[in-house]
């Protein structure tokens, strides 16, 4: 079998480290591409330097050309400003809509067989935009936000009840900005519901809640959390592993059913939108959407998350994109 092509356009931060994994994971040749001359190819260069350690023989390249990332399988894209103290996801609009556009066209002309995961921000608008610009099918454009949100929430809970993060599940849907749902009910140790877990550990249903409803709040509030402490960009390990956790899904056809923005055809009620839902992601990028029950309250926050995608997505069409 011949081995796999990832091409990662957007030699930054998250760049730098997607390249360093998917490298030593050998999911196939890595291709990193910025418009800063000389280093997409240092970085790359100080990555395969580690070959003989890390033991992967894959190579990991770097190029200013987009030639080089003809016949990519895989197109991860980080190309973009990140957030400054202050900012919201929502403030990189019009700037990151710039860019968008222009690698949309270039991923059309130079890998227009790829499947595309998109990183950057505002996510659920970029996505969209690259959909729009590139004429890409549903199936081969997604958005990685939800691995992530819902890792940052998983890791809360196991802090919050002494437990290793590897046995809880917990799931983030909706849009990638402030409004974003963490879902509590479905949020659970090995099958046993986290809230069940809170209210035997404080004896006090008001307690439980009142615990529950601050994790809720620090998950959606992760990111700006790391960007006032980081103070010159924002959060870069954690993407990067996030959306290799779903490019390892595809590439190894492992039909992982993890939370990705996708585009909605009437699942939860939506129809043409991109928002964070339960996908299948294999071979065939999100092979399908599983829809799952929400109660009243549920339904009514993701609707809300909805309409701020909805509306970034006019803001962007008002700015001519
Ligand atoms: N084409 C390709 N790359 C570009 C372009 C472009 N038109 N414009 C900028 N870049 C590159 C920059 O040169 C930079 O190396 O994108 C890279 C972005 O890297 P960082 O600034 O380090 O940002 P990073 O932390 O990697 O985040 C990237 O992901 O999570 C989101 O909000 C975040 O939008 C941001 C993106």
């Amino acid at each position: 079998m011949a081995r796999k092509k990832i091409a990662l356009i957007g030699g930054g931060q998250i760049g730098g480290v997607l390249a360093q994994l998917i490298g030593a994971r050998q999911l196939g040749d890595v291709v990193l591409f910025d418009i800063v001359e000389d280093l997409p190819q240092g970085k790359t260069l100080d990555i395969a330097e580690a070959a003989a350690v890390d033991n992967f023989d894959v190579s990991v390249t770097g190029t200013n050309n987009y030639k080089d990332i003809a016949g990519s399988d895989l197109v991860i894209i980080t190309a973009g400003l990140p957030r400054k103290p202050g900012m919201s996801r929502d403030d990189l609009l019009s700037t990151n809509a710039k860019i968008m556009k222009n690698v949309a066209e270039n991923v059309r002309e130079f890998a227009p067989n790829a499947i595309v995961i998109i990183i950057s921000n505002p996510l659920d608008a970029m996505v969209t935009l690259f959909k729009k610009v590139s004429g890409f099918p549903a199936n081969r454009v997604m958005g990685q936000a939800g691995v992530l949100d819902s890792s940052r929430f998983a890791t809360f809970i196991a802090w919050e009840l002494g437990v290793s993060v590897k046995d809880v599940n917990a799931m983030v849907l909706g849009g990638h900005g402030d409004t974003m749902v963490p879902l509590i009910r479905y949020a659970n140790v090995n099958g046993i519901p986290v809230m069940e877990m809170l209210e035997r550990k404080y004896k006090d249903k008001t307690k439980a809640k009142e615990v529950m409803t601050a994790m809720v709040e620090r998950t959606k509030m992760a990111g700006g959390e790391v960007v006032k402490l980081l103070k010159t960009g924002s959060a870069f390990y954690s993407p990067a592993s996030s959306a290799t956790a779903m490019a390892e899904s595809i590439l190894l056809d492992e039909k992982r059913l993890l939370p990705t923005c996708a585009l909605l055809n009437g699942e939860f009620g939506v129809n043409g939108y991109y928002a964070g839902v339960p996908a299948v992601l294999g071979a065939n990028g999100v092979e399908r959407v599983v829809e799952l029950s929400l109660d009243a309250e549920e339904q009514s926050l993701f609707d809300n998350s909805v309409n701020a995608v909805k509306k970034l997505v006019e803001d962007m069409a008002r700015l001519g994109f």
